[in-house]
């Protein structure tokens, strides 16, 4: 089947980004507040960055291909080999170019490269229920809910209650070399 080619793509992130990033960040509080906190000064972003040095958490730019803009950011957390060979997902638009999909197919191309090049097996988004814009995102990309977890994950200062949304690779799943024989 022939998809439509996208009008992104994702690009590493990394410290060159720091200006731009911030910015952008501070020019989305509005959209934000309260789902997502991410670094707004080059002291907070040198800090986060550290999470992606030692390859369990990855970080890209959404880039719109036509202008070069940053149109959001996508993380690929906590990858977890094993029996197990998932990871969690966190995004966010940057509000100059919010709402016109540019998200919904930077996620996408972050699926086919966890699953393809990365090999994992299974994808997560832990969404709080008032999140529609997040939900709605995810729901569109053939996540599923799998249920509610109470006080999941501390965010904006108190434990979050968060629904659990899931997709698993397409099958035949290419399996990764990490994957125990039996
Ligand atoms: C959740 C979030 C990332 C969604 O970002 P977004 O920019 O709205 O996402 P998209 O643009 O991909 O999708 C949204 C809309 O684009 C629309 N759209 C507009 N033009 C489009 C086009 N040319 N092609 C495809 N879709 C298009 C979609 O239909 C959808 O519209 P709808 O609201 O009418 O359903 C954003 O709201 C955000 O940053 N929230 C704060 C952070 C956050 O909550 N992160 C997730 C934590 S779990």
């Amino acid at each position: 089947m022939s998809e439509m080619p996208s009008r992104v793509e994702l690009r590493p992130l990394t410290l060159s980004d720091q200006d731009e990033f911030c910015s952008l960040v501070r020019a989305s509080t509005e959209l934000h507040q309260p789902w997502m906190q991410l670094p707004a000064t080059a002291e907070e972003f040198q800090a986060w960055m550290r999470r992606f040095d030692d390859g369990a958490n990855l970080g890209f730019l959404i880039r719109i291909k036509e202008t070069g803009a940053a149109a959001g950011m996508v993380n690929i957390n906590s990858i977890i080999r094993g029996r197990y060979q998932g990871a969690s997902l966190g995004y966010a638009a940057f509000a100059p170019s919010a709402g016109r999909g540019y998200i919904t197919e930077g996620l996408r191309l972050t699926l086919r490269h966890a699953f393809t090049d990365l090999r994992l097996h299974r994808l997560e988004a832990n969404i709080q229920p008032g999140n529609k814009a997040s939900l709605a995102v995810a729901e569109r990309l053939g996540f599923r809910c799998e249920g509610l977890s109470p006080a999941y994950l501390y965010i904006d200062g108190a434990w979050r209650d968060h629904e659990r949304w899931s997709i698993t690779a397409p099958e035949p799943w290419t399996s990764d070399p990490s994957l125990p024989a039996i």
